[in-house]
């Protein structure tokens, strides 16, 4: 599906009236945030500038009033990083990430979190958000995981062209599909090192996101800063244009990530000036530069001595000017903005617990949750209070314009404040144990960690919530060792040896390694970066007046040194399939998710086992739910090419269903299986369905497989 229909003639006749320095405004887009200069002020004052980024609705009267006193009156579209709600305005929603929402394999639900954002982007006065990030998050050393939907294609896939449509649905906001391409597999997780896949991996993994983004309808995309085997991805025609626009039919617009052309001269060493860098970039793909106040001058300069076709340049600012004629911004016309009360509103509070609640993600539980009956209960650990810690990045506290004096807001639950609330009857007495990174001095951490243990030990049962700080998580904020930080393993122990009930709860924006806590925790949830609601959707959880349901998005490791420790692998390694040191795969794998419900699988059956090539058979499996708790089953498909010409992961998953399965009853769910989706690319990047066994498996858990054997006829 492409992106709404825009008036060619509308945007042909604005086109036509542009003079070679007007087009070139259009595709420069400045930050006001980091850009108090002369060149700033001038592009403001002259009201022709494509775009503006970190500016908040209450800040754009100025720029636009300057637009509408041009001869033209193009606006300028605002870009936001409103990436888990418009979260760097204080009152809006704040979701939980990308991340925790992935947790929930909820297509409709992460469409509706798009919906509500653009919203709430839109009541305040903005319409372009830099998101959703369509990056796969295989290393977990990379900084940005916590802003990814995980490790696997097909549900990044899915649930990028989800929130793309709800992000684009009402029609007043542009969603942008990023980093494009391969920002995540950079080699050791560096933040936008160089990346080793070949073209036929980024066909098979890393390119099925964004095609799926192009297909949703995805109004713009933003170019990665890295390199693939050495060519930096700003100066890629082959990605830029040759695939994304001409192969897949691209038809919004592409901007650059930030300062891109820059880092060609400056970090990558392409070329010796911004000019040649401008010119290279734009040739290559990009229609819009973010920020590089050096831009206009360069492009300016080279398209008066021919060193860049006019109709290069026409054809970027006419992507430009239909994205902002699909969003209305063309017309003339005032468009009647959303009201403001909706920012933050109730009703959009209480979708955000929903969302929290299907976001969360039960790993451990050996019969101590549904914690009941606890007459005093020690909340523990830094992550308890920590509103940073539990919104995680890209919020009004941290990027772009980092605000160390703010303050949370009234409605957030923190994990305390949702303890509190759920467990109104109890006694809740807090310590916080210790910090998550331990600078503290030794005398000030005894203290913490002695006030917590004599709270524990006064207690009927501890909540120890522990994890991770932004300062640990973000760009360029890369991490070689994943071991929970600080005393935060002697807090998890020193509790237990107490010999009480111990409930730890992970507020992070990666997975970390848990093997110290898996020894000790009664029961381990992980909300990783939760939101406004993520404190008290625990809680209710924890107490069981909600039911677990989320299934992890990414695998956990067992060590940092034991990376990448994504499920779909292949499985030849020579005859260890192993590290010596360290037990195989994931303590927590990819699917994983318990629940107070017990789901047991039937048997498999297919209507048909031999298929042609393009034929489709309809699998069937029995789902009973052996408990007397309703419950919300993910049931996932997967599949191996059993002999292939080229390696195959030991599975992949095609094909995801959420279930809802009352207490003692049965359902059944089918899957239609696509004999397309069985395929792999060759070496010459050609897709292909082989002849032969397929294994077919079905899973809850991502450890347990029910599989079957589908062939396809020659
Ligand atoms: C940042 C990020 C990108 C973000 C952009 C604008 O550096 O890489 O994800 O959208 O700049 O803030």
């Amino acid at each position: 599906m492409q992106s709404q229909a825009y008036n060619k003639e509308r945007v042909e006749a604005i086109l036509s009236k542009m003079s070679l320095e007007d087009k070139v405004a259009q595709m420069l887009q400045l930050s006001a945030n980091a850009n108090p200069s002369d060149i700033f002020e001038k592009f403001k004052s002259e009201g022709k500038l494509g775009s503006y980024l970190h500016v908040l609705g209450h800040e754009t009267g100025s720029f636009l009033e300057s637009a509408a006193q041009t001869e033209l009156k193009v606006p300028p579209i605002f870009g936001i990083d409103a990436i888990h709600g418009h979260a760097l305005l204080k009152p809006a929603t704040v979701f939980p990430s990308q991340l925790a929402m992935a947790c929930s394999w909820d297509d409709d639900m992460v469409e509706k979190v798009g919906e509500v954002t653009a919203d709430e982007v839109a009541a305040d006065g903005l319409n372009w958000v830099f998101s959703p990030v369509l990056c796969i998050g295989r290393d977990l050393r990379w900084g940005r995981i916590a802003e990814t939907f995980g490790e696997d294609a097909e549900l990044i896939s899915r649930l990028g062209a989800a929130i793309i449509r709800g992000y684009q649905k009402n029609g007043n906001v542009a969603a942008c599909a990023k980093h494009y391409l391969g920002y995540g597999e950079a080699t050791g997780g560096r933040d936008s090192y160089d990346t080793e896949i070949t073209e036929r991996k980024a066909r098979e993994i890393f390119l099925r996101p964004f095609k799926a983004a192009v297909d949703a309808g995805c109004m713009t995309f933003m170019t990665a800063y890295g390199s693939i085997d050495g060519e930096s991805l700003t100066v890629s025609h082959r990605y830029l244009t040759e695939i994304l626009k001409d192969e897949y039919g691209f038809d919004g617009f592409v901007v650059t990530d930030w300062e891109n052309f820059r880092s060609t001269v400056q970090g990558q060493k392409l070329f010796e000036s911004m000019d040649d860098a401008c010119v290279a970039g734009v040739v290559a793909g990009n229609d819009m530069s973010m920020n590089s106040n050096e831009f206009y001058a360069a492009l300016v300069n080279a398209a008066k001595e021919g060193r860049i076709s006019i109709d290069v340049i026409d054809n970027a600012v006419r992507r430009i000017l239909a994205v902002k004629d699909r969003l209305g911004l063309l017309d003339g016309e005032k468009k009647t903005p959303l009201s403001r009360d909706i920012i933050g509103c109730d009703a959009h509070q209480a979708f955000n617990y929903d969302v929290a609640v299907k976001s969360t993600v039960l790993l451990k539980n050996n019969g101590a949750l549904p914690l009941a009956g606890a007459k005093k209960i020690a909340v523990l650990g830094p992550n308890a209070t920590d509103v940073r810690a539990q919104y995680g990045d890209w919020t009004y506290f941290s990027h772009p314009n980092p605000k160390p004096e703010e303050t949370g807001k009234e409605c957030t639950y923190t994990v305390l404040k949702g303890i509190q609330a759920a467990y109104a009857d109890s006694e809740i007495v807090y310590a916080k144990g210790c910090s998550v990174v331990g600078a503290e001095d030794a005398q000030t951490s005894d203290a913490w960690m002695n006030e917590a243990l004599a709270v524990a030990a006064d207690a009927d049962a501890s909540i120890i919530v522990i994890g991770d700080i932004l300062d640990q998580n973000g760009e360029t904020k890369d991490r070689a060792n994943l071991v929970l930080s600080g005393r935060q393993n002697e807090l998890v122990k020193r509790v237990k040896e107490l010999g009480k009930t111990v409930i730890v709860v992970l507020v992070n924006g990666k997975p970390l390694e848990l093997n110290e806590v898996e020894k000790y925790a009664d029961a381990i949830v992980e909300g990783f970066n939760s939101g406004d609601m993520g404190g008290l959707a625990v809680a209710n959880l924890i107490k069981g007046k909600e039911n677990f349901s989320g299934k992890l998005p990414i695998s956990f490791p067992y060590s940092s040194a034991a990376l990448p420790c994504y499920y779909n692998q292949y499985d030849y390694w020579h005859f260890g399939q192993k590290y010596i040191d360290v037990p195989k795969g994931s303590p927590y794998p990819f699917g994983f998710g318990l629940s107070y419900s017990n789901f047991v699988y039937g048997d498999l059956s297919l209507d048909k086992t031999v298929l042609a090539r393009g034929e489709k058979a309809e699998l069937s499996v029995e789902l009973k739910n052996d408990s007397a708790v309703d419950g919300e089953e993910t049931v996932q498909l997967y599949f191996r090419d059993k002999i292939c010409k080229i390696l195959t992961p030991i599975r992949t998953l095609i094909d995801y269903k959420k279930v809802s399965v009352p207490a003692g009853e049965s359902r059944t769910v089918t899957f239609t299986v696509d004999t397309e989706k069985l395929g792999y690319y060759n070496r010459d990047c050609e897709y292909c369905v082989d002849a032969g066994e397929f294994a077919l498996y079905v899973s809850g858990d991502g450890k347990n497989f029910k599989e079957i054997t589908l062939r396809v006829a020659e």
